[in-house]
């Protein structure tokens, strides 16, 4: 099973941005995480982080055929980006919505997700945790419809 990890922007200033909402962990800590939990689950994963609209996009055109599904922490292109909507449901593979904080806590604005209504399952408010927990449910639910039995006719 293969898993893109995709972070939207700004996150790679983790550690040293808002450390107050976001915490203190690194970007290369949680990437360092989500790895070390990818091989306890014998799951291939690969992480990719851009400040760009256009190359998460790219990035999701192009993996969308190699893999099974994306964690996906997209930043403010969470609550604007219709085009990167559009692109994860253009590759039909199952995506979990991953945040840092917790959006419902936060300004206003921060409470519409335009992903959301396609996201297999939300993870916000654990910190760098909710990476982790978004991966696992993940891998969870896709192992859990890759043994559903055929529906018999
Ligand atoms: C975020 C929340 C977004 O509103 C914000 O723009 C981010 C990070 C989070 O992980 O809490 O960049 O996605």
């Amino acid at each position: 099973m293969r898993i893109a990890v995709l972070h939207g922007p700004n996150l790679n200033l983790l550690g040293q941005r808002e450390p107050e909402v976001y915490g203190t962990t690194t970007l290369a800590e949680i990437d360092a995480e989500l790895a070390s939990l990818a091989a306890e689950l014998d799951v291939e994963l690969v992480s990719f982080q851009s400040n760009g609209e256009g190359q998460l996009i790219d990035f999701v055109q192009l993996t969308g055929a190699e893999v099974d599904g994306y964690v996906v922490n997209a930043g403010a292109y969470t609550h604007t980006s219709v085009a990167l909507l559009d692109a994860l449901t253009a590759v039909g593979r199952p995506f979990v919505e991953v945040h840092l904080s917790n959006l419902n806590a936060r300004e206003p604005f921060r409470r519409t997700s335009l992903l959301a209504p396609r996201a297999t399952g939300i993870v916000m408010g654990f910190g760098a945790e909710s990476y982790v927990l978004g991966l696992r449910g993940l891998v969870q639910v896709l192992r859990r419809s890759a043994n559903a039995p055929e529906p018999t006719s």
